[in-house]
């Protein structure tokens, strides 16, 4: 069989959508400035899908940061990878700086989060160690275990019984091997916004030999009194051993960071592939990103705007009957049930008459049956915005269950 003609038969779970969805559902186009209301097919929309928690992206001292950096340096200075030619002192100060944020050691810079966690992991881990991971953690923590060519046991979602039979699982395994034990969870959970039960796992350690890894990229900048993230909110950092964050969601940017203890963080320099084979990050990104530290540091207001928005539009969510899951979090999920077809029938109708835009996600990501729209809100959001929102969420969900948006099946968009 010809490769090709093998995965254009198969475009897989999202993909098999794509003819239908392509540049309305999936791959859409907002355009404008990054805010609250944003043009999507030549009207505004009133928008919930940026992950610009706490405002960063449109600030106008972060813009002056990123133009004033990008003059001066361009995008290609420093040349090469962090070990051979692509250092800089202002790649050592954000590292420092973000260490002191997270009160850890040491820190190391990574090009995006993605590949650095997923690099981590294949790093930090050998042939006998062994993997315990929670059961909906993010596709970077799946994909970095794929790399582990030791066992790995997952535990369902949050649940410390299940963990501590999966730990005692591993340490009889450990024993045999000679290998350790790297526990990973998120901080908070990106679809569902719950926080990981990282005091419970913490609490474990009394117990049993293992390494905490945090994934943090939703709590970073969210969570706890300074906004070092879900371990300062649980009042457990300390119990986590490698804290990891992106700059993707609360700073606004791209790129991420992993702390650890100083001895931790210089093998990673030295061990961890994607650092070591890819070009550092640019200079722009590392002084936006000092910038938008020192704003996250220095200017309260912003995350204290966050949560008046999260908590009046999940309060108002859930008054008006809506199931927010378990969020306890700014990730707002709103669930309810229906087909694919009706899901996008609704979205539709949620985009084009009421001109709301927040993302979809339906099966295969949530079970069959299941439609959630995920909303972020934003330090940059009015109580306004939470006001038309929540009458809008009303009336569509009373359309969906007289059946108004029954179809036997997706049908295009025409875009
Ligand atoms: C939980 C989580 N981890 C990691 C990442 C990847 O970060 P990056 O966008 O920097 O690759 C994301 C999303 O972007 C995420 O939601």
């Amino acid at each position: 069989m010809d490769l090709f003609e093998k995965i254009v038969k198969n475009m897989g779970p999202l993909g098999m959508h794509a003819k239908e969805a392509h540049g309305y559902f999936t791959f859409p186009k907002l355009e404008g400035e990054i805010a609250p209301r944003m043009m999507f097919r030549g009207k505004e929309r009133l928008t919930w899908s940026l992950n610009n928690y706490i405002g960063l992206a449109n600030h106008p001292e972060v813009r002056k940061a990123d133009a004033d950096a990008s003059a001066q340096y361009g995008l290609a200075y420093p040349m090469g990878a962090r070990m051979m030619s692509g250092n800089s002192d202002l790649h050592e100060q954000l590292e420092k700086e973000l260490s002191e944020f997270e009160h850890k050691e040491d820190t190391i810079l990574l090009n995006f989060g993605y590949q650095g966690i997923l690099s981590a992991i294949d790093a930090l881990v050998d042939r006998r160690d062994i993997i315990v991971y929670d059961a909906e953690s993010h596709a970077c923590i799946i994909d970095g275990v794929r790399l582990h060519q030791g066992k790995r046991f997952v535990y369902a979602h949050n649940n410390m019984e299940n963990l501590e039979k999966q730990l005692s699982r591993a340490t009889k395994m450990a024993t045999e091997t000679g290998g350790a034990i790297l526990v990973i969870t998120e901080g908070v959970f990106g679809m569902s916004g719950n926080q990981g039960d990282l005091k419970g796992i913490v609490d474990l350690k009394k117990k049993y030999n293992f390494r905490l890894m945090v994934d943090d990229a939703h709590g970073f900048g969210t969570m706890g009194k300074t906004g070092a993230g879900t371990g300062e909110e649980q009042d457990v950092q300390e119990g986590i051993d490698i804290y990891f964050s992106t700059f993707a969601k609360s700073m606004a940017s791209i790129g991420a960071f992993i702390s650890s203890d100083k001895n931790v963080i210089d093998y990673l320099r030295y061990n961890m592939r994607s650092q070591i084979f890819a070009k550092s990050l640019p200079m722009p990104l590392v002084v936006g990103a000092i910038k938008r530290l020192e704003l996250l540091k220095t200017r309260p207001e912003l995350k204290a705007n966050l949560w008046k928005i999260v908590n009046a539009l999940q309060s108002g969510l859930r008054e008006a009957g809506f199931n927010l899951g378990t969020t306890r979090s700014p990730v707002t999920p709103v669930i309810l049930s229906g087909t694919v077809a009706e899901a996008a029938n609704l979205t539709f109708d949620l985009r084009e008459n009421y001109h709301i835009f927040c993302s979809i996600v339906m099966y295969p990501v949530v079970p069959k049956g299941v439609i959630m729209l995920r909303l972020i809100p934003t330090a940059v959001h009015t109580l306004k915005d939470v006001a038309e929102t929540i009458q809008a969420f009303k009336e569509i969900s009373t359309k969906l269950k007289a059946g108004e948006y029954y179809a036997e099946k997706l049908t295009a968009v025409n875009v």
